[in-house]
């Protein structure tokens, strides 16, 4: 075994090689190891209490699972998962919050909040919140009546965050397939991967602003659908009416998504680029028809997604309140 101080030079090493001639693929799955049992001695009931504060959430508001779940994937693609989203903004710093796929639309920070106090009461300084966001996102999908998976843990929370990463990394709602496909193929997930987690828009949902230029001028939209989109979603003004994304069984996670878009009522734009005669309308048939493989695969990219860690050699913490650095 290697001593610490050659495994730290080792690091370095791997780090500067890292940052010389592979940074696309640096996600730093070099230095960090992550593992289902790693608060096993530091916080064995770190999973309990997590799972306890989003039942009652969820229980309060199911769309707050939507929320939740979505907040993880905006935290993951930036930087890696790192809740460099968690870092309000002050005078002297500018972070991730107000870019522009988030402000306004991502929630759930006092959810987070709420599990970080709960278990810092439990163990102290031990959990970062970075793995507070992975479980609680697990948790989320199966509280709503989605797969459940194990969680590797052991990341470590960032000291700062970047606005500018948040606004060229988070896809935008008039994405093309092939504009989708490269944003996540950046972070090293497959089309599949991207099929899968995009069937998170099985819950949840989005602003009339977003999807207003669907319902009114693409040819590729069930008119009763659409129609029935218009009665909120005004031509003009009504920008932040809400619209569920499945209007089926908007509060649960089942495989609804694909049905909606093999019906053309995929609500974004980028939704139905899954199914309009690309490369993917293969696979959404396939999960249309089978709720368990599209569980397995969801819950296969969320891991995946979800071992997204910060570049090697960014300073990390296990931040004490979420909101800010130590
Ligand atoms: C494929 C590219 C994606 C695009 C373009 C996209 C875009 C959006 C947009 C525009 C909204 C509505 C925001 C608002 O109205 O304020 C939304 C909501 C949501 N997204 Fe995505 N998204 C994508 C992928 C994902 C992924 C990978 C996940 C999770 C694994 C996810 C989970 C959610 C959830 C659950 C909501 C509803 C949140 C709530 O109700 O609070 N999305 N997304």
């Amino acid at each position: 075994m290697m001593g610490t101080s050659a495994a730290r030079s080792f690091t370095v090493v791997v780090a500067v090689l890292c940052l010389l001639l592979l940074p696309r693929h640096c996600h730093a799955k070099l230095s960090v190891k992550l593992s289902t049992k790693f608060y096993a001695k530091s916080c064995p009931n770190v999973e309990r209490i997590v799972r306890s504060v989003m039942a009652q959430a969820v229980a309060k508001e199911p769309r707050m699972g939507a929320s939740i779940i979505r907040l993880f994937f905006h935290d993951c693609f930036v930087n890696g998962c790192d809740a460099s989203i968690l870092l309000d903004d002050t005078p002297t710093f500018t972070g991730e919050k107000n870019a522009g796929a988030n402000a306004n639309s991502v929630r759930g920070y006092e959810v987070i909040d709420a599990i970080k106090a709960q278990v810092e009461a439990a163990c102290k300084a031990a959990v970062s919140c970075a793995d507070i966001v992975a479980l609680a996102s697990r948790d989320a999908v199966n509280l709503l009546g989605g797969p459940t998976w194990n969680v590797p843990l052991g990341r470590k929370d960032s000291r700062t965050a970047s606005q500018s990463a948040a606004n060229a990394n988070l896809p935008g709602p008039g994405s093309s397939v092939a504009s989708l496909t490269s944003a996540f193929a950046a972070k090293g997930l497959s089309a599949r991967d991207m099929t899968a987690l995009s069937g998170a828009h099985t819950v949840g949902q989005a602003r009339c602003l977003f999807f207003r230029s669907r319902i009114y001028t693409e040819p590729n939209v069930n008119a009763t659908f659409a129609a029935a989109r218009q009665q909120t979603c005004p031509q003009s003004g009504g920008d932040g009416n809400l619209a569920p994304f499945d209007d089926q069984t908007p509060d649960a996670f089942d495989n609804a998504y694909y049905k909606n878009l093999v019906a053309q009522r995929g609500l974004l734009h980028s939704d139905q680029e899954l199914f309009n005669g690309g490369p993917q309308d293969a696979l959404v048939r396939k999960y249309s028809g089978n709720a368990r493989m599209f569980a397995n695969d969801f819950a296969k990219a969320m891991v995946k997604m979800g071992g997204l860690v910060p570049a090697a050699g960014t300073p990390t913490e296990v931040r004490l309140n979420c909101r800010k650095v130590n």
